[in-house]
């Protein structure tokens, strides 16, 4: 298992190199990372802020999907040093630029010395030309997604209130604070039912961590809650035309939400 001491991935994680990067994990898949990172990378654009998405989902990547983009150029070309990194930039309709995956790539499944040195190559390219960058991981923690991971300076966990969500999230947070030494991570609860949700699960994994995680590390292992979305009719019809929430419909109560929470992120 990677951890923090790994020299490569310390120094692209230095954050005086430019750009603040952020990973968006789950544990549990399906629970809405795509869909924030597109989103919130969207909202901190409008704010005036250079963003770029990083589709670090490198063997079932679909930001492309979620965006409508079908670049020729992918991260796989840059890695396999067949393309420079300007040819895989592209510009996403929300104002932000993305580096796509692709899909299907079996040989990302494996994290090599390889693929480590060639990540690390990218993300320190990219850092002083924007000003934050978001990684939207795999689901799972596997070698590759904890890999990802320690390459940003801050962790995003994104669960839904659903009690296998809540397990994976907790056991990533776990698994996280062992390995990387992380003591702080911000945690967006999607899909909420009712409002007050997203503080009620934020309390309620805290406490099972304060119990059973922090007890063996040197300091309490905090999360903060970055804000709460709501289960949104309008999030399936935004993904089913491949647009982004914010733009489509940006009153609904999720773009709004979405909105608040990367105005909080800018803070
Ligand atoms: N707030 C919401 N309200 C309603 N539906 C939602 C909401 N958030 C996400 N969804 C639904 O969940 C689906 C899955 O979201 P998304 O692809 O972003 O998850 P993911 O965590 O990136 O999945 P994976 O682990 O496969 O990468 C979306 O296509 C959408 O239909
Ligand atoms: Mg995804």
């Amino acid at each position: 298992m990677t951890t923090v001491a790994d020299p490569a991935a310390a120094a692209a994680r230095r954050p005086s190199a430019g750009a603040r990067l952020l990973a968006v994990t789950s544990g549990k898949g399906g629970v809405g990372k795509t869909f924030v990172c597109a989103n919130v990378a969207a909202a901190l654009a409008r704010r005036g802020e250079r963003v770029l998405v990083l589709d670090a989902d490198l063997g079932l990547a679909n930001l492309d999907v979620v965006l409508n983009l079908a670049p020729q150029v992918t991260l796989h070309h840059v890695l396999e040093g067949r393309r420079p990194l300007d040819d895989a930039l592209v510009h996403a309709p929300g104002g932000f630029t993305v580096l796509l995956a692709g899909s299907g790539l079996v040989e990302y499944s494996r994290l090599t010395a390889d693929l480590r040195e060639r990540l690390v190559d990218v993300v320190q390219a990219l850092r002083p030309r924007f000003d934050r960058i978001l990684l939207d991981t795999g689901a799972g923690i596997s070698d590759v997604v904890l890999f990802t991971i320690s390459l940003a300076d801050d962790v995003l966990l994104v669960a839904n209130p659903e009690p296998t969500s809540l397990t994976d999230a907790y056991a990533t947070a776990k698994v996280l604070a062992a390995t990387q030494q992380r003591r702080h991570l911000h945690l967006l609860v999607n899909q909420t039912a009712q409002a007050g949700d997203g503080a009620r699960v934020c309390a309620q994994l805290q406490r099972v961590i304060a119990r059973y995680v922090s007890p063996s590390l040197d300091r309490p292992l905090t999360l903060d809650l970055l804000g709460e979305v709501p289960d949104d009719p309008s999030v399936r019809d935004a993904v089913l035309k491949r647009e982004l929430l914010l733009e489509l419909f940006p009153g609904s109560p999720a773009a709004r939400a979405l909105a608040a929470a990367a105005a909080k992120m800018a803070r």
